[in-house]
């Protein structure tokens, strides 16, 4: 089954490096496209439970009738999940790197690579946050290697971000741009290798935001997740999302994003105190919230709640970052609301949620938390061309 454009005829066969949240996801809708998949792992047993959850995850297509049972069983046995390396790397004409975000680990992990893959195999990384020119000059291969970052849960998000490094040819990029096609998802073009590069860049630091907020104001977690949900059109609350995303991935993203620039993220010392702590949300059952053992489950967040609280500090913060990057000619004004649209779910254009509330207000919003929290906050000054 292919539901996108046909297979690249230069692209048969997949290796997906690292089989957690994103690594099971990305092997699962390469296969669901057409693709001869392996799954590669340093244990058996984390394979095992990434087959599970692909299992799960087609069982529950199959019960909403987007593919059939015979379809589903067919998917699942076009992907191998294999631990050695050299076995895993054999023949592969695309390489895509899932594996934490730690630098020192891919640079680990590409030495390994270097060393099994053909001269054909093409590299990219689904970083979310890591430089993409940084870590291709830990490889072989800076020219034809390219960041592919999907969104969790990759099953059902339909953005990837295409991120070209300094040295990244420009047939790669078009291959990277074809291949997201070839999987039935939409590619962003993200023109420059910045922390975060689009969705991160607003993402993660809204979930600071929302930690300031907590701590400030008064208001309780689901008070404040439901106005995000009912007031700012996401689909989840944002502590609700950190803990569906990951206490660690947060944690190493914002490392990752403020060492490299301040003016991303404004760090909140709770991200830090819950990774430390091992509740990494929903995975570890406890984060923001507290978890029961089932593969999906949901924050109950209400419209009553929602009408408690207004999320004009989070929606700044959103907003700000988003005219960062257009500012910046990271991208466009309509790839920002496409981004957002395709890869977090946002249900409303943010500068049209942003219009709603008033960009007199919000820029005043931004220049009180400036004076009294330093220059993260500055208005960007994208935002003093945008008319109510
Ligand atoms: N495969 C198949 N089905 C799945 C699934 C999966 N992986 N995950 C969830 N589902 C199913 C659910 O089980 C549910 O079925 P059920 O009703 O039978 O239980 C069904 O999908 C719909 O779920 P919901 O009722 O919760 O409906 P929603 O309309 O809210 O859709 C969602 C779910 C698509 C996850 C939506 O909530 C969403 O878009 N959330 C935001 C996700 C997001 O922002 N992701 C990006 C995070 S940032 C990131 O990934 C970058 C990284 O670098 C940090």
């Amino acid at each position: 089954m292919n539901l996108g454009i046909s297979l690249l005829p230069q692209i048969n066969k997949i290796t997906v490096l690292g089989s957690g949240i994103m690594g099971h996801g990305i092997a699962q809708i390469s296969a669901m496209n057409g693709y001869d998949v392996v799954l590669r792992d340093v244990e058996e047993k984390f394979l095992d439970n990434a087959m599970n959850k692909i299992r799960w995850s087609l069982d529950k297509l199959v019960e909403k009738n987007k593919i059939n049972k015979q379809e589903s069983d067919k998917i699942y046995a076009r992907i191998k999940p294999i631990v050695e390396l050299k076995e895993a790397l054999q023949d592969a004409d695309l390489l895509i790197e899932a594996v934490p975000e730690d630098l020192k680990l891919k640079e680990k992990v590409y030495s390994e690579v270097d060393q099994f893959a053909q001269e054909k195999t093409i590299y990219s990384s689904n970083t979310s946050t890591l430089p993409i020119s940084e870590i291709s000059q830990l490889t072989s291969r800076p020219d034809r290697f390219i960041g592919l970052h999907f969104f969790n849960p990759p099953q059902l998000m339909k953005l990837v971000e295409v991120i070209p490094g300094a040295s990244t040819d420009k047939s790669i990029v078009d291959l990277g741009l074809n291949f997201v096609k070839s999987l039935s998802k939409y590619p962003i073009l993200c023109n420059k290798d910045v922390p975060g590069f689009i969705v991160n860049r607003i993402f993660i630091p809204l979930v600071h935001e929302a930690a300031y907020c907590l701590e400030n104001d008064g208001k309780s977690m689901t008070q404040i997740d439901s106005a995000v949900k009912f007031k700012l059109y996401l689909p989840m609350g944002i502590f609700e999302l950190a803990d569906y995303t990951g206490l660690d991935v947060i944690h190493k993203a914002t490392i990752e994003m403020y060492s490299r620039d301040k003016k991303v993220v404004n760090p909140h010392p709770r991200i830090e105190q819950l990774f430390s702590s091992g509740k990494l949300g929903k995975k570890s059952g406890e984060g923001f919230y507290s978890y029961g053992d089932k593969n999906y489950e949901r924050v109950s967040l209400s419209e009553e709640e929602a009408k408690q609280y207004d999320p004009i500090r989070i929606l700044s913060v959103a907003i700000n970052n988003a005219a960062w990057l257009i500012s910046y000619g990271v991208c466009t004004r309509e790839d920002v609301e496409q981004a957002l649209k395709l890869g977090m779910g946002l249900k409303k254009e943010l500068f049209e949620i942003g219009k709603d509330n008033g960009i007199e207000k919000i820029i005043s919003t931004l220049n009180q938390l400036q004076e009294k929290n330093g220059p993260f906050y500055a208005p960007d000054p994208y935002l003093m061309t945008i008319s109510n």
